[in-house]
């Protein structure tokens, strides 16, 4: 059994690693749909068409194709969770370097993301990279761990599925209802424990009609 102290690091550790990872994921994903007229108009466009009027609820999570996209999308560009290490078990060579047993290796997934040899206009938000066409071609080929904002391996994120789909529903209930309008200007993200805005984020909510 888990010892009191035990009971009390998992707790601790849920908070932090479900809490703001998600929530400051809304916030640069309201901030990249702020920017981008073409990709609000095409998420409230699905919005409308599949919702109709009724609330956003699990089951209606894989009929969001768009919304999941944008999330994604916005995992890519701003992945709250930039940097991950892990201590090599085994000696490698990766990329001509030689790596012993022991080696401290980093992996960056901002770096990641935003690499051309693996996205096409990499720095652009296009959710539509993640959709597949009618015959289940995706639209961008995008290797295995080129997009790893949850980690990966045996350690990967215990949550990942539960952020996805909060995610998703989180954005879905207020889009379909509202714009957020981010205040002008370019906010920069600054690489703390998570990816965190370099000043707080204002914004001006518009109800849709
Ligand atoms: C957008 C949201 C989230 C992001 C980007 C994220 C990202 C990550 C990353 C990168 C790791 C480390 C993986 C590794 O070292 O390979 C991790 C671990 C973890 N995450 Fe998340 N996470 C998110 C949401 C959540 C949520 C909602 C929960 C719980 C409800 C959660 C619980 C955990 C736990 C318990 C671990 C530790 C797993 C382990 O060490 O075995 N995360 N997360």
């Amino acid at each position: 059994p888990l010892s009191d102290r035990e009971i009390r690091d998992e707790t601790v550790t849920l908070y932090i690693g479900g809490h703001e990872t998600t929530s400051s994921t809304l916030v640069w994903a309201w901030y990249l749909l702020s920017r981008n007229p073409r990709v609000r108009a095409a998420l409230t466009e699905e919005l409308d068409r599949v919702l109709a009027d009724h609330e956003p609820g699990h089951d209606d999570y894989a009929s969001l194709p768009y919304t999941q996209a944008v999330v994604k999308e916005t995992l890519r560009l701003y992945p709250t969770v930039w940097l991950i290490t892990g201590i090599a078990r085994k000696g490698a060579t990766l990329g001509g370097v030689p790596v012993p047993a022991g080696t401290r290796v980093w992996s960056s997934q901002w770096a990641t993301h935003r690499d051309p040899r693996w996205y096409r206009d990499a720095e652009a938000f296009r959710p539509e990279r993640w959709l597949t066409d009618e015959d289940g071609e995706p639209a961008e080929r995008i290797p295995e761990y080129a997009w790893f904002p949850f980690g990966g391996g045996p350690r990967v994120c215990l949550g990942t599925r539960f952020a996805l789909v909060e995610a998703v529903l989180v954005l879905a209930v207020l889009a379909r209802r509202h714009h957020l309008d981010v205040a002008a200007g370019e906010i920069r993200p600054v690489p703390s424990l998570t990816l965190q805005p370099d000043r707080e984020v204002i914004a001006t909510v518009r109800t849709r009609t």
